[in-house]
């Protein structure tokens, strides 16, 4: 059987920080049995949309970086979005990576093609505060998955990390099961 394929988009500047740490133990045990191809938004450095319409028409983008994500989007049948908070929305470098995905809205929205297969998601978000912020979040991603054909199955949501440094063990088992069960659907 053919090995799925899994796009993670990692926004974090962090390569050990919060946010990769629960990535770590997500994909960990499944290295063998999942390929991952990353983004890492804060080295891919994928220019903004600027809305200049060229992709009104057809899949395309007028900057040559989108053909990473669309080989990428084309790809992957599993989707892991892995972030920190940052006032309240993504990090910059990984809200242009998803802002790069309007060519997809235009598709399905506009011209009513679905191009891309169905992918399951999971969310990964991590955060100062010990209030759930994750809704504005979950609404942002609401359109951009659609239009991608991506519904999201699972979340991992690290509360406090501005007081509390550890991962702990409800944490750890929600890791492991949500972990389990996706890589297997
Ligand atoms: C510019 C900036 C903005 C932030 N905004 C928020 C915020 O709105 N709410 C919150 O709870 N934490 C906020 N934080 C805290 C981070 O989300 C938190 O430290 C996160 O766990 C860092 O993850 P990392 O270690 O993977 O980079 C912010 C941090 C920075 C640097």
């Amino acid at each position: 059987m053919r090995k799925k394929n899994c796009l993670v988009l990692f926004g974090s500047p962090h390569k050990n920080g919060f946010t990769a740490r629960v990535l770590e133990k997500i994909i960990g045990k499944s290295k063998n049995k999942v390929n991952f191809l990353s983004i890492n938004a804060y080295e891919q450095k994928i220019h903004p949309c600027i809305d200049c319409k060229s992709c009104n028409e057809e899949i395309t983008c007028r900057y040559d970086d989108f053909i990473i994500l669309k080989d990428l989007l084309e790809k992957s049948d599993l989707i892991i979005i892995a972030s920190p908070i940052y006032n309240m929305g993504f990090p910059s470098p990984l809200k242009s990576i998803l802002d790069r995905m309007q060519p997809y809205f235009m598709s399905k929205f506009i011209r009513k093609e679905n191009v891309l297969k169905k992918k399951k998601a999971i969310l990964i978000l991590t955060f100062g505060s010990k209030f759930n912020i994750t809704l504005d979040i979950k609404r942002q991603l609401e359109i951009i998955f659609a239009s991608i054909n991506t519904t999201i199955i699972g979340q991992i949501f690290l509360e406090n990390t501005d007081k509390h440094k550890v991962i702990d063990k409800n944490i750890e088992k929600k890791i492991e099961n949500l972990a389990k069960n996706f890589f297997t659907v």
